[in-house]
């Protein structure tokens, strides 16, 4: 959808005229997947895929939500506290972040009229409500002139997520739609979120993404369970290593030493996926400084392994997606992006294989669970803006 024909759907929802609009964006992740609630490094980017919030304010001290995708407005009064709506309601991701900013002591003045519409693909694990939280956020800090930096905005989102859609998340996907750049990766340090562009125009290849069209389901508790095993295993672990600060700053050489400590046995297989995926994560970008893709390749296909086995957030459709992706000449890597459970993989495809890649991976892969896939050619976009 155009901006203008957003415009006039805003028309049509309150019948006067939207003053401000913003887009944030979707993400798809290229290495390093699972670790950033346990301080390790992620390596996004944010996709031209993303969300649209048109607002005005209004006179009726009430924030009125309107998705292009719903029928219904839903209104919250500003002149209550927030709290979660029941029944899951979308709502809560934008509530969320609104309660944040009062919740640091600022006050919302008025009412405001809002209208909301995506075009990343539903379920595909592309961050739909990373988008919705941070475009949120950053119309929120512009509107009510709070100052706050992109850092500040992604932790806002991730803190809704928390606190309104009850899932315990890291911070990857608000910072890369915060702070993604075109054509850049965002490699970020998520104990201290530090970060740095990568520049991931790469010559003659493509990001292609591939979606299993099976939802992910991201809160369905397999996702906090994943969470939890983690922190436990950290919690063993400085039995015998009390300065320990994260499970993703372990080399592999020093959680050998220590990994008896895990008394679980799935708590162990977890913390090793992250302290294994945290060591190709640092390798694989500095494999991609180098030049040497052929070497990132195969740590993304060593990633998915890695979160099928010891992880076990792929699952029959990615991991039927990515065995016909690594079948394909052309394919420099291939692995599961995202949560996990469904949604997308993330592929490095030469320019040439591309139609080949589609052909022979929707064939493999609709043989094998029966469903369609879609598949696209991410472009890497900016971030949070203002549309006008
Ligand atoms: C989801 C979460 C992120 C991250 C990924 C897995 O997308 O929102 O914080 O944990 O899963 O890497």
């Amino acid at each position: 959808m155009e901006i203008n024909e957003l415009k006039q759907a805003f028309r049509q929802a309150y019948a006067h005229e939207a003053t401000d609009g913003f887009f944030s964006a979707g993400r798809i992740n290229l290495i390093g997947e699972h670790v950033d609630y346990c301080g390790g490094y992620v390596f996004p980017c944010a996709l031209s895929f993303g969300t649209y919030l048109l607002m005005a304010p209004n006179q009726d001290r009430l924030l009125r939500f309107k998705s292009l995708n719903m029928p219904e407005i839903i209104e919250v009064s500003i002149d209550k506290p927030f709290a979660p709506l029941p029944n899951r309601s979308w709502v809560n991701y934008p509530l969320g972040c609104i309660a944040q900013f009062t919740k640091r002591g600022i006050t919302i003045p008025q009412g405001y009229d809002m209208l909301i519409w995506g075009n990343v693909p539903a379920g595909a694990g592309l961050s739909s409500s990373a988008a919705l939280e941070v475009v949120t956020a950053y119309a929120f800090n512009e509107l009510l002139n709070t100052g706050y930096d992109r850092t500040e905005l992604a932790k806002i989102g991730q803190l809704s997520e928390h606190e309104y859609a009850g899932v315990n998340c890291g911070i990857m996907d608000q910072f890369a739609s915060a702070q993604g750049k075109k054509d850049h990766a965002i490699y970020l340090n998520c104990d201290t979120l530090d970060f740095d562009l990568v520049p991931v125009k790469l010559n003659g290849i493509k990001v292609v993404i591939s979606n299993t069209h099976s939802p992910h389901h991201l809160d369905s508790g397999a996702y906090n369970d994943r969470v939890a095993q983690c922190a436990t295993a950290l919690e063993q672990l400085r039995t015998v290593k009390p300065e320990l600060k994260n499970l993703a700053e372990l080399t592999e050489a020093e959680f050998e030493k220590i990994e008896s400590a895990i008394t679980d046995p799935i708590a162990h297989r977890r913390a090793r996926h992250v302290v294994s995926e945290g060591q190709r994560t640092r390798d694989a970008v500095e494999a991609l400084k180098k030049g040497d893709i052929a070497k990132f390749g195969q740590l993304m296909n060593a990633s998915h392994v890695s979160l099928r086995d010891d992880y076990e957030v792929t699952g029959l459709n990615l991991d039927a997606m990515a065995e016909a992706a690594w079948k394909v000449d052309g394919v420099i890597g291939s692995r599961m992006s995202g949560g996990g459970f469904g949604g997308c993989t993330v592929s490095l495809v030469k320019d040439e294989a591309i139609e080949k890649f589609k052909e022979l991976v929707g064939k493999e892969y609709e043989a094998k669970t029966g469903i369609k896939p879609d598949f696209y050619v991410a472009e890497i976009s900016d971030g949070a803006r203002r549309v006008f």
